[in-house]
């Protein structure tokens, strides 16, 4: 038999294919396992010895001529089909392609990185601290009676314990760092001047709402030395508080209580809202709450390995989410964890 008996057959075939679908038709009819000129090819191994060459040889060919108009045609529909797309009328091939979106940091790294780069070069060092914290730094070594209703289970996330051991917790809040960077200190290099800040999350077993969330970031700071006064708390909040709201302050302190500093404030800002003329943010007062502070307890500083009687400190907790609040105006935290992009992209992007 002749194997190039089909050749113009198929070759028809292909040239009378519309379109890549019925082109893909083709293909399958002839080439796929089953296909006619692969049977062809078949039939080589049932020829006698001496006719196989010949055969083999125009069978390949034939082939391979139908092979090649395939993938002409093929490309011969893409290239129609740029066509039908460059003659659109909207279609500008020489406009330049949208620059891809960067990611944006999220607002609380941008407040933390500024505030890290602000006391670093007031002479601060960045501290970590673990987020599964002992029962002990968290609470006991910070003065905090074995009483305190901040213990109790609807504000804390304990862990389970392990063998009998001591209990763990999540952190509840930065300042169970304040005393493991004074042991740790004091091992290295014995009682002396110490500043640090501690950017870290912690968490609380709160009901979400529109100002609470389970999981939040602080800062800590904590400055030790000999004649540390609440005149150098001051000064240094202040400082901060204008670099990180854009604009000149006014503080004042009101008493606050927390366990670990003695006198303890709540220090407050002028409001940014009304410059203290008062608005709804500032409930009229004028003033906003902005962090907890005050002068470390003698007990704590014993608890570091400090004597009291040379040292003094002081401490304060910033609350990042809501510096972040303040600055740009949001009113609801848990836009900071709800992974709405939406909020999210209004945020610079990230330089190139
Ligand atoms: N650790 C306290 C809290 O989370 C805040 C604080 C820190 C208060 C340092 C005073 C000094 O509520």
């Amino acid at each position: 038999m002749d194997p190039t008996a089909q050749r113009d057959s198929w070759l028809a075939q292909v040239a009378a294919a519309a379109d890549e679908a019925a082109l893909a038709a083709v293909e399958t009819r002839l080439l796929a396992a089953e296909g006619e000129l692969t049977q062809l090819l078949r039939l080589v191994t049932s020829l006698p010895k001496e006719q196989r060459p010949a055969f083999g040889k125009a069978a390949n060919g034939v082939k391979q001529a139908v092979e090649a108009a395939i993938a002409a045609a093929r490309t011969g529909f893409a290239a129609r089909a740029l066509q039908r797309e460059l003659a659109l009328p909207d279609f500008d091939p020489t406009e330049a392609a949208p620059a891809p979106r960067r990611g944006a940091l999220h607002p609380i790294t941008i407040v933390q990185n500024e505030l890290v780069d602000l006391f670093t070069s007031l002479g601060f060092q960045w501290q970590d601290g673990p987020e599964v914290e002992s029962e002990y730094f968290n609470f006991d070594a910070l003065n905090i009676p074995a009483d305190h209703p901040a213990r109790e289970s609807q504000d804390t996330f304990w862990c389970e314990p392990i063998d009998g051991g001591r209990r763990h917790l999540l952190r509840t809040h930065t300042s169970p760092v304040q005393v493991r960077t004074m042991q740790r200190f004091v091992k290295e290099h014995g009682p002396g001047p110490l500043k640090v800040i501690v950017p870290g999350r912690c968490f609380r077993s709160e009901t979400v709402d529109k100002s609470h969330e389970h999981t939040f970031y602080q800062m800590e700071g904590l400055v030790v030395d000999r004649g540390v006064s609440t005149a150098n708390l001051i000064h240094t909040m202040k400082t901060c508080l204008r670099v990180i709201l854009e604009r000149d302050v006014q503080v004042r302190l009101r008493p606050g209580f927390f366990p670990f500093v003695e006198p303890g404030f709540e220090l407050d800002v002028n409001c940014p809202f009304c410059q203290g003329r008062g608005c709804s943010v500032c409930k009229r007062s004028g003033w906003i709450e902005i962090l907890p502070c005050g002068m470390v307890h003698p007990n704590v500083l014993q608890q570091g390995g400090y004597d009291p009687e040379q040292f003094t400190g002081f401490a304060f907790g910033m609350g990042l989410q809501r510096v972040v609040m303040l600055r740009y105006g949001i009113d609801d935290i848990r836009q900071f964890m709800g992974g709405d992009l939406r909020f999210l992209r209004q945020f610079p992007e990230v330089p190139r």
